[in-house]
């Protein structure tokens, strides 16, 4: 595809697809041309806003959302993830998805928020009916789903409705607080913006994390001389996290939609017309990343877009590098060797978007 048919329109999907590292560095970059305006299902947030609404919506997030605020929660999550590995290491089996990867980003973003840890499976509940797809289903079946997310949607607001107004009337040391707090020339975030925030928190930083996690160690199981590797230099653990996400992105596409008529590499693309950027296939182009294919550990520079590219760059990119880097580091201490436990055939989660395996019992 990277060389036949690097922009190509798929009849059956209704969309086009944009392959190589190049083109979709363009597509993502160029937010007057592609825009973000698509998504039906969930709430408005600043994923699906153009500028101006999307920076003025991004400079006040970010006076809570800072790098420095998530590095200080390092030691937390390194205790989160010993709690969560310690009742396995006896046993010397861990079901990685369900034991740690799926509930340590939920127990993070719940702590963060400042709500409590009580409701954590609520939280995954309702994050898993976020990000869930609708594939190829019928009409009936993408209504159904539609009316389902509207639900999660409506309790969600309500459930953050309720906390805000608590935080309001006494803050506390959150994220939710810091949120009503942020201020720039007088503006500040709208009590449905802060819900909407919180919601694309939820939706946006789980099941990526969760399969950031899974991916990384399945890199490791598969190519085990990798592991002794980065045991003896623990200090190339980061560029582990990086190159995972080069190699087996959590997000494969970012869809977009022209917003005028467009030509690409010879083609015409529509105005209205959706555009899906493969960031699965431009972290493997050939022209941007020598030997591609192959998992290089301290690979630099590594400019690999599992985590976009652009004014929509992830936010939580920060919290999501520092989860991976925990876990391996925690997993490469207690395990001497880990293996996929035999006979395990792997499923693939059924989502365009999302690559990642339902079980992974190491
Ligand atoms: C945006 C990937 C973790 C919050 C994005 C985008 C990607 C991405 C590709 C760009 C989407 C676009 O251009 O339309 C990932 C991956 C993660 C991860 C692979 C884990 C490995 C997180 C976490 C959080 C988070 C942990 C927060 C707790 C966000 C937000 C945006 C975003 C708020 C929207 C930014 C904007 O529109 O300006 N993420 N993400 N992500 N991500 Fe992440």
């Amino acid at each position: 595809l990277l060389e036949q048919s690097p922009v190509r329109y798929d009849e059956n999907r209704s969309c086009w697809d944009v392959f190589r590292y190049e083109d979709v560095q363009y597509v993502l970059k160029n937010p007057k041309l592609f825009s973000s305006r698509r998504n039906r299902a969930n709430r408005e947030s600043m994923l699906t806003q153009d500028p101006p609404k999307h920076k003025q919506l991004r400079d006040l997030v970010n006076q809570a959302f800072t790098p420095r605020k998530i590095e200080e929660l390092a030691p937390h999550i390194q205790n989160i993830a010993d709690d969560l590995l310690a009742p396995h290491l006896q046993q010397g089996q861990l079901q990685l998805v369900y034991d740690l990867a799926t509930p340590l980003p939920v127990i993070v973003i719940a702590e963060l928020l400042g709500v409590p840890s009580s409701d954590r499976d609520r939280f995954k509940e309702w994050s898993d009916i976020l990000v869930k797809g609708a594939r190829n289903d019928s009409d009936e079946a993408f209504q159904e789903l539609m009316e389902e997310k509207d639900r999660t949607n409506a309790e969600l607001g309500a459930y953050f409705g309720r906390i805000i107004q608590e935080r309001r009337q006494s803050a506390q040391d959150d994220l939710i607080s810091l949120l009503i707090a942020a201020d720039i020339e007088g503006e500040h975030l709208t009590e449905d913006e802060i819900i909407s925030f919180c919601i694309l928190l939820l939706a946006a930083g789980n099941e990526t994390t969760t399969n950031l996690i899974t991916n990384a160690v399945r890199i490791l199981a598969e190519q085990p001389e990798l592991q002794q590797q980065l045991r003896e230099h623990p200090e190339m653990i980061p560029t582990a996290v990086e190159e995972t996400l080069r190699y087996y992105p959590p997000i494969v596409a970012i869809g977009r939609v022209a917003k005028e008529d467009i030509e690409l590499r010879g083609q015409q693309i529509r105005e209205g017309e959706q555009v899906i950027s493969w960031v699965g296939a431009a972290n493997r182009d050939e022209q941007k990343f020598a030997n591609s294919d192959t998992f290089i550990p301290d690979r630099k520079p590594n400019q690999h877009m599992g985590f976009g590219f652009g004014i929509h760059f992830c936010l939580g990119a920060p919290l999501a590098r520092l989860e991976g880097r925990v876990v391996l580091n925690t997993l490469l201490r207690h395990m001497d060797r880990i293996a996929l436990v035999e006979g395990t055939q792997l499923e693939p989660i059924q989502s365009a978007f999302v690559f990642g395996v339902k079980e992974y019992p190491i």
